[in-house]
């Protein structure tokens, strides 16, 4: 599994030019993007990078990648970035690392955002991996009887649990925001659940990616298979 992630990443990268002002994405696909893209620069590739993540700007320093930040820059020509699942619209869940905030700013700062995956992400409809929505800790009770609405009103339903980190604690997003995981198993609107979530004022951001990924790169036992979005951007 772990050679085709790799092997995605290292697509991905062929898309990379001198002089690119790249998002860099979080998790364990991302990480081996930007582990190769850091053996490009030590060879002379110039490029600089916003990460997703503290995660990821640590392991970018580790392997020499520059980074900026949205402040100082306007745009980014591409983001790379991994995905829990992808659909065939291109649509995404995203956040199971809890990144998802920063992910999407990224993402939606970038002229493409290329998705990286192993085949088992591609998925005809979303919701077999809990949806992440991220979440202002108070008024939680609040929050999530909203989201049971929205959920209800977008023909869904599901368990709701607030994220542990691997300690036991509530996991803290890098925002200091809390993640509430929820098991729909089946997302028949996802453009229509991710409007519906937005409007909540508790949260802060949910997983549900719409019209951000221009491709994805899946990569499988039969090789790489690329899909480019048919939309505009946005749409
Ligand atoms: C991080 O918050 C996520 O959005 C990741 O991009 C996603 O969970 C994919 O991670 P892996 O590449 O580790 O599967």
């Amino acid at each position: 599994m772990d050679q085709l992630k790799r092997q995605a990443a290292a697509r991905a990268l062929e898309e990379v030019r001198d002089g690119m002002q790249l998002g860099l994405g979080t998790g364990s696909t991302a990480r081996h993007f930007v582990e190769l893209l850091g053996e490009r620069v030590r060879a002379g590739l110039k490029v600089i990078g916003v990460p997703t993540s503290e995660a990821t700007r640590t392991d970018a320093m580790r392997c020499g990648v520059p980074l900026t930040t949205l402040d100082e820059i306007d745009h980014l020509d591409i983001t790379v970035d991994g995905a829990d699942e992808i659909d065939p619209e291109l649509n995404l869940i995203k956040g199971g690392g809890g990144a998802l905030l920063r992910e999407k700013i990224v993402a939606a700062a970038s002229d493409r955002m290329i998705v990286i995956a192993d085949d088992s992400k591609w998925v005809p409809t979303l919701g077999r991996f809990p949806l992440p929505v991220e979440v202002i800790p108070f008024g939680l009770g609040a929050t999530r009887r909203a989201i049971e609405k929205a959920f209800a009103e977008c023909g869904v339903s599901g368990q709701m649990a607030v994220r542990k980190a691997k300690d036991g604690h509530v996991f803290v997003t890098d925002g200091g925001h809390w993640i509430v995981d929820a098991q729909l198993e089946r997302i028949v609107d996802p453009p229509g659940l991710a409007r519906a979530l937005s409007t909540i004022p508790g949260v802060v951001e949910h997983g549900l990616f719409i019209g951000l990924a221009s491709s994805a790169v899946l990569a499988g036992g039969e090789g790489i298979r690329v899909i480019e979005r048919r939309k505009p951007k946005g749409d």
